[in-house]
Formats: structure tokens, C-alpha cells, sequence
């Protein structure tokens, strides 16, 4: 291990020191606490030490399902630092969805909750877990180690009686708290802690290292295991935290991500704790125990800067006004947008109403590939436009007075970006990750062109993938470093105005390095379909102004409450019912969710097609991949418009689902009468 790469984590774990308090709030207004730095140090290096006395070292996997307690970020923070792999599945998958990721990740050690309460909710995860243990002995695996934190008994039952969940409604959370066990396995957390030392001595790994596998949707149906390394992610995870949030010392910064998704990984955990920030860590509901509790929180905390989701948004305006004025939201600094293209309404009432007229909106465009934000304003720096990545000021001057420190910091950083493209990087690279300036030369190497603007920079000694960059590109508008182009459907590149395939040109610090355990899939799914490009799966606009309009997915995948999925996934659960003899799945636009799955079903012959049958699959859906993925309309379809050589006709479904019966061309159909009679059949929604 070189002694620049030591120091490196080294510097990484220093932050953990700082005295900085950051709050935890939990599902019940009244269940909150605060944790310092030091606190964090210690309980990650306590638990590092439980995971190596579970048999855990250096590069192997561990699967972590857990709701948004302070337990989470530890049980990452405490993989990372014994260089074990962390692989963190979203607590609302079902335990099928949780046990094809322990299968692919071949990982031994999971660590979860007993329970909780998401609102008035009760999630019973541990069950979860142990039916996802069965399924994986199944298939000739055995996890070793369930770590369990007793969350629900700590809580010592303050909300009662269960409204019921996954079909369970009677009985206190206490009762039903009373997990199954099995002695050779599972362990509680609390016990295991009880006996751990307080430091362990980091393990160092290079930057090329993994650092965590998170499983995306791929449009095939099998979830992607999307891998992300030590040195580049966590560069450019702290990087784009402190600019696009423009965070301060002082500022108190939330995002509403879960941990279970790239959001929460990046901008809950890394990003933040890199920059040694104090940030609110929420495990609950927007909805409980009223509407207004986001708005609560902000006013409680005095939060600054406020990371959410469109959706969110959307849900929350429909309750009115009222219940945002009733707080005091003057702290807001900066907002942001994820997940999902923002429409302008939603947008502008975040502005207005949320941000008083005052915040920069940072609608930042990323995936769980890039690691981090690639297209994005920068607050007070870019004109905002409501829905595009982008920013423009509806009252310029305002807003520029409001944000002119942050301006001149951007013009700054630009401009010597500019001059010196060696300088941007090199400098963000210094500042977060080594002190000494001594071994800043061999950390990196530089080559650059400065005619061209072309930076190509070596990352950490053993790193087996090199970075290049163009800084001096003309277009400000995607962070420093990124490339976007718009290419049509033949791979030319869109120049000015017009409408395309979103791809990137060169790579950046935090990009993903591999699918794991699929290489070939990794080449396939980003860099087959355009030669030299990565290739997001989306589609954007270029307007005159030259701002870019993420437009939504242009292949089989789909966004429900900014939740990725693939069509492919849903259709093969539908497909295992055995009154389904074909199944094909749309999206379709929803106002609250953005998109929503409907489903069109063709029933095995003798089979009627009833609401007995449609809350059966919808059961199945929600019971194979998750409550999220619950379709909102089944349709009954005798046939499925297809072509002659039998390639079902997606376009033209998505128009029935949208009631639009502006078709199109329909003569490549084999039958061309379906699609009288699927509009005939259509339901209500
Ligand atoms: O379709 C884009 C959409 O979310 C997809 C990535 O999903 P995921 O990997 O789950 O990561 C979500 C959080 C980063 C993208 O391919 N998306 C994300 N952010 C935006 C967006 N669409 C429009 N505008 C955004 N700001």
C-alpha cells in the first residue's frame, strides 16, 4: 500500500473527527437524536470489527437491508473501511428481489432490522430476510451471518396498534417484532457491539478497489450489480456535493434519499461526510404523522440546503398551500431536484412556494452509473429554466444579489479551470484526499494540451483505468469534466437545436467501472449501441439557448416515483401466472408519479378475465419485485398488436394505455383489427 493512497483514506476518516453534530430524525416526530463525527468514527470502527469477527475481509461482499437508521450509513461506512464490498438493497424490495442480489453478489453476511415504521406502516424485515435465506439455500448458497439491529424493540413500541402490512394486522409492533431465529446465523447487533473494540485500523486499498455494488434495472429484466471503485466515486462524490449544494461550514444540508438507492449512497452518505457537513438523516414518511412533516423537519433543523424528488413534490402540492406557509422555510438556501424529468409546474411551486422565491433550483440529471451528478447547475451561476437540468432566474436580479458569493465562485473556478485545466481537478483531488503536497506529484500525472483543453490525469499508483477530460468545452452546463452530446438515430452528433439520443464522449472520476460478475453486459448495455460513447438510456432536447431537456427513457425501462424498472421484469412476473398466457407492460404518464405501469394481458384459453385475476397479479407484482412496482391498470387483451414476424408493438401500446388514438402506421400489424378492439377494452384510468 503506497503512502499517498494511505493517505488518502487517511484524510477520508480525519473527517470523521470533526465535531459536527448531524441530526437523525426518526418515523415518530418525537424519536430524534444527534451524532458527532468522532461518535460516527467510533461506532463504524466497532462495527468493521464485528464484520471481521463475522469472517469478513478485504474484498468480499455484504449485503445490507435496512431502513434509514443511523445503523445504515455505519454498516456501509464500517465495509468500507475493512475494504469489504457493501451491497445495499433498498428495504422495500421483496425478499425475492433480496435474494437474487445475494445470489449474484455470492455474498455470506447480511445485515438488517428487525422492523419498521414507515408512517403508519409496520415492515417486517427480518421475516423478509429469512424468507429471502430460504430461497438463497434454494439455490445452494448458505448466508453465514444475519446481523439484526433490534430497532422496533428499542423503539419499545410508541405507535401501537399496526395498521397492517404484507397482509399482517393484528397485534403490537412488540409482538410481532418477535422474529424467528436461527442460533447458528442470526445475531443482534446491540449484543455483537457490546463487545467490539472502538478502532479498528483501516484496510488500504487502491483506487481502483471496489468500493460497492448497487443492483439497477436492466431492460433484459435482471437487475444490474453496477460497481462503483474507492478513489474516482469518492472524488467525484465530494466534489459535486460541495458545488452543486454549494455547501457551507454551518450549513445544515437534507436529502430525502433512501440509502437503498444511488442518491442515498452518493449525497446521504459520501458526498457529505467527505466534506465533513452536517446533514439530516430522515427515516421516515412525507406523510406522517401529517403532510407537512418534510416542511417540519426543514423548519425543526433550519436546513439550508433540501434535496428531493419530483415525485415528492408532486404528492405534497396536492395538500395545499397552507401546510408549507405554516413554516418557517427562510433557512433555505439551495434546492434540488432528482430522479425524474421536473415539470414546470411542479418546479415552479418548489420555487415559489418552497424556496420563497429566493433559491436556486438545482434539477441535477444522474444515474446510479455516473455516480454522481453529470448534468447539472450550479447555484447562482446558471440561469435557471423550470424542467431542464438547468437553471435560469425568473427575477435575475434577485436572485443574483441573493447568490453573488456563490456567482463569483463559479466564475472563479470556471476561469481557472480554463486557463490552467490541470489546475480543477488536481486542486479538488489535493484538497480532498492528501494534505501533503509532497506526494501531489506522484498522485497524479498530468498530460495536457492546453490548445485543445485536453487533461488526461493518471489516477492513484495501480489504477487500471485513466481519466481524460476536456475542460475547455463551450458548453457550461454539465459539471467540469462531463461531455454530453445528442446523437441521432444513425450516431451523429446533433448540433444546436434538436432532439436525440443522450450520450457522454469521454468518462469522468465517478463513473462506474463494470457490471459486476458481467463484463460483456457492461460493454453491451452503455457502449455497443454508439460506438466511443456512453450511452445513458435517455433522451434530451437541445433548446436554442443550448439547455439540455432530459426527456425520460428511450428504451424499455420506466420511472414510477423515481424508481428505475424494466418492463422486462414486470412482464416475466406477470408471465409465471398460470392464467397469463402473454403479458406486455407500458408506462404510461401519471401526475403524481410521473409514470405507472399498465399491463396488458392476454388470458390462457378458458380463463375469464376478472378483478379476482387482476388483484392477483397486482399482488404478485408487489409480492415478486415490490409495493413500489404495483401496476396501476391491468387490461385485458385477447390479442397484443404485433408484427408479422411476431415483435409485439410497444409504441402502439403505449398509446392505447394514454387513450390516444393518434396510432400512427399500422400496416406493418399482422392483425390490424387489435387495436380497435384493445381501445374498446380499455378501462378507466
Ligand atoms: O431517466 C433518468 C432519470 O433517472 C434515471 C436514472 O435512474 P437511477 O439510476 O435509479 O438513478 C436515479 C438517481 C440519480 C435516468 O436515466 N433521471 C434522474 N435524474 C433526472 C432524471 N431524468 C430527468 N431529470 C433528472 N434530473
Amino acid at each position: 500500500m503506497s503512502s499517498r493512497m494511505k493517505n488518502c483514506i487517511v484524510r477520508f476518516y480525519h473527517l470523521l473527527l470533526f465535531v459536527v453534530l448531524s441530526p437523525r430524525e426518526g418515523n415518530d416526530p418525537e424519536d430524534y437524536s444527534r451524532l458527532t463525527y468522532r461518535k460516527l468514527l467510533e461506532e463504524t470502527c466497532r462495527f468493521a470489527n464485528v464484520l471481521k469477527s463475522k469472517g469478513v475481509s478485504n474484498g468480499d461482499k455484504v449485503v445490507i437491508y435496512m431502513p434509514m437508521i443511523l445503523e445504515l450509513p455505519i454498516a456501509m461506512l464500517a465495509c468500507t473501511r475493512i475494504g469489504a464490498v457493501h451491497s445495499v438493497v433498498f428495504a422495500g424490495y421483496s425478499s425475492d428481489s433480496l435474494a437474487d442480489r445475494v445470489l449474484d453478489s455470492k455474498a455470506k453476511v447480511l445485515i438488517t432490522a428487525d422492523g419498521v415504521w414507515r408512517g403508519e406502516k409496520l415492515l417486517l424485515l427480518k421475516n423478509i430476510c429469512d424468507e429471502a435465506a430460504d430461497k438463497v439455500t434454494k439455490h445452494g448458497h448458505r448466508l453465514e451471518s444475519c446481523i439484526v439491529v433490534a430497532h422496533l424493540r428499542r423503539l419499545n413500541n410508541p405507535q401501537g396498534k399496526t395498521k397492517g402490512v404484507n397482509g399482517t394486522s393484528n397485534g403490537t409492533a412488540m409482538e410481532m417484532a418477535n422474529v424467528s431465529w436461527d442460533d447458528d446465523r442470526d445475531v443482534w447487533w446491540h449484543d455483537e457491539m457490546e463487545d467490539a473494540e472502538a478502532s479498528c485500523y483501516p484496510v488500504w486499498m487502491a483506487a481502483e478497489d471496489p468500493l460497492f455494488i448497487l443492483y439497477t434495472s436492466g431492460s433484459t429484466g435482471k437487475p444490474k450489480g453496477v460497481l462503483h471503485t474507492t478513489a474516482g466515486y469518492l472524488i467525484y462524490a465530494a466534489t459535486t456535493f460541495k458545488y452543486v449544494f454549494d455547501y457551507h461550514p454551518g450549513d445544515i444540508y437534507w436529502c430525502t434519499a433512501d440509502c437503498g438507492w444511488i442518491t442515498g449512497h452518493t449525497y446521504v452518505v459520501y458526498g457529505p461526510l467527505a466534506n465533513g457537513a452536517t446533514s439530516v438523516i430522515f427515516e421516515g414518511t412525507p406523510f406522517y404523522p401529517e403532510n407537512d412533516r418534510y416542511w417540519s423537519i426543514i423548519d425543526k433543523y433550519k436546513v439550508t440546503q433540501f434535496y428531493t424528488a419530483p415525485t415528492a413534490i408532486r404528492s405534497l402540492m396536492k395538500f395545499g398551500d397552507h401546510l408549507v406557509k405554516k413554516h418557517n422555510l427562510s433557512t433555505l438556501k439551495v434546492l434540488g431536484s432528482v430522479g425524474e424529468p421536473i415539470n414546470t409546474e411542479a418546479w415552479l411551486w418548489f420555487y415559489n412556494l418552497v424556496g420563497h422565491g429566493k433559491c436556486s433550483i438545482a434539477d441535477t440529471f444522474w444515474q446510479t452509473e455516473t455516480g454522481g451528478h453529470v448534468i447539472t447547475p450550479l447555484p447562482g451561476a446558471t440561469p435557471m429554466k423550470p424542467g431542464s437540468a438547468k437553471m435560469y432566474y425568473p427575477n435575475s436580479e434577485l436572485a443574483r444579489e441573493a447568490h453573488c458569493g456563490s456567482m463569483e465562485q463559479y466564475k472563479r473556478m470556471h476561469e481557472s479551470s480554463i486557463k490552467d485545466p490541470t489546475q480543477f481537478w488536481g486542486e479538488i483531488a489535493k484538497q480532498f484526499y492528501w494534505e501533503t503536497p509532497a506526494i501531489e506529484d506522484k498522485f497524479f500525472s498530468y498530460n495536457f494540451d492546453l490548445s485543445k483543453g485536453d487533461i488526461f490525469i493518471r489516477w492513484m499508483e495501480g489504477a487500471s483505468t485513466n481519466i481524460s477530460f476536456n475542460l475547455l468545452d463551450k458548453n457550461t452546463f454539465p459539471f467540469f469534466g462531463v461531455l454530453p452530446e445528442l446523437l441521432d438515430e444513425d450516431g451523429r452528433v446533433i448540433e444546436g437545436e434538436g432532439e436525440g439520443y443522450l450520450v457522454f464522449r469521454r468518462p469522468w472520476p465517478g463513473m462506474m467501472r463494470t457490471l459486476y460478475g458481467n463484463h460483456q453486459r457492461f460493454q453491451n448495455t452503455y457502449f455497443d449501441r454508439f460506438n466511443g460513447f456512453y450511452c445513458t438510456g435517455d433522451g434530451a432536447r437541445r433548446d436554442a439557448d443550448g439547455y439540455l431537456w432530459v426527456t425520460g427513457r428511450i428504451d424499455d425501462m420506466l420511472n414510477v416515483s423515481g424508481h428505475l424498472m424494466s418492463t422486462a421484469e414486470v412482464e416475466s412476473v406477470l408471465a409465471e401466472h398460470s392464467s397469463v398466457a402473454e403479458a406486455a407492460v407500458v408506462s404510461k404518464s401519471h401526475p403524481v408519479k410521473g409514470q405507472c405501469l399498465y399491463c396488458f394481458i392476454t388470458p390462457t384459453a378458458g380463463t375469464t378475465f376478472d378483478e379476482k385475476l387482476q388483484g392477483e397479479l397486482k399482488r404478485k407484482v408487489r409480492e415478486r419485485i415490490g409495493p413500489f412496482a404495483q401496476p396501476d391498470a391491468i387490461q385485458h387483451a385477447p390479442a397484443l398488436p404485433k408484427t408479422r414476424s411476431g415483435k409485439i408493438m410497444r409504441r402502439m401500446l403505449r398509446k392505447i394505455a394514454a387513450g390516444d388514438r393518434n396510432i400512427g402506421d399500422t400496416s406493418t400489424l399482422a392483425d390490424e383489427t387489435v387495436i380497435q378492439l384493445l381501445f374498446e377494452l380499455r378501462p378507466c384510468v
